[in-house]
């Protein structure tokens, strides 16, 4: 029996952008095995971002969030494979880069730089139903 392959929404975020990182990210995505479907570069706008994050609405660090989010370019990727939505979590690590596994992206290239917000250079969609619907908003 086999898995159907998936597909998920990976983001790098202003700040890995910024930091030419993106190259870094995307390599670690392809060593893993996965596969990249497409790839562009955006500038969100607001109206984007907040269907993006509309789980966090109102919670305290939603404000700084989106401004982040908008503060430059992002990458926007879809990416398939196996259990890839699962599987690139795993290779983001836990939101907070201060404590985030070294050998992951956030506990590899993530600090905590004293803001508002953490800047933790990636997104991945959490579950089949994110990934459908982020890749519909960042993709159409
Ligand atoms: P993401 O959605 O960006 O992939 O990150 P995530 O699943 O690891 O974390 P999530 O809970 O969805 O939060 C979205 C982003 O909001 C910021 N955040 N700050 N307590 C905090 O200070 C806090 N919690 C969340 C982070 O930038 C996180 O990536
Ligand atoms: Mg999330």
């Amino acid at each position: 029996m086999t898995t159907s392959i998936e597909e998920t929404l990976v983001l790098v975020k202003p700040d890995g952008v910024a930091r030419n990182l993106t190259g870094e990210i995307l390599r670690r995505i392809e060593a893993k095995g996965y596969s990249l479907v497409d790839i562009r570069l955006l500038q969100a706008d607001r109206e984007l971002l907040a269907k993006h994050y509309a789980e966090h609405e109102g919670k305290p660090f939603y404000e700084p969030l989106v401004e982040f989010m908008e503060s430059g370019p992002v990458v926007a990727m879809r990416v398939a494979g196996n259990r890839v939505i699962e599987g690139f979590r795993v290779l983001a690590g836990t939101t907070d880069p201060t404590t985030a596994a070294p050998g992951t992206i956030r506990g590899d290239f993530g600090r905590d730089w004293g803001l508002r917000v953490q800047q933790n250079l990636v997104h991945g969609s959490d579950s089949v139903e994110s990934a459908e619907r982020e890749l519909s908003l960042w993709f159409g």
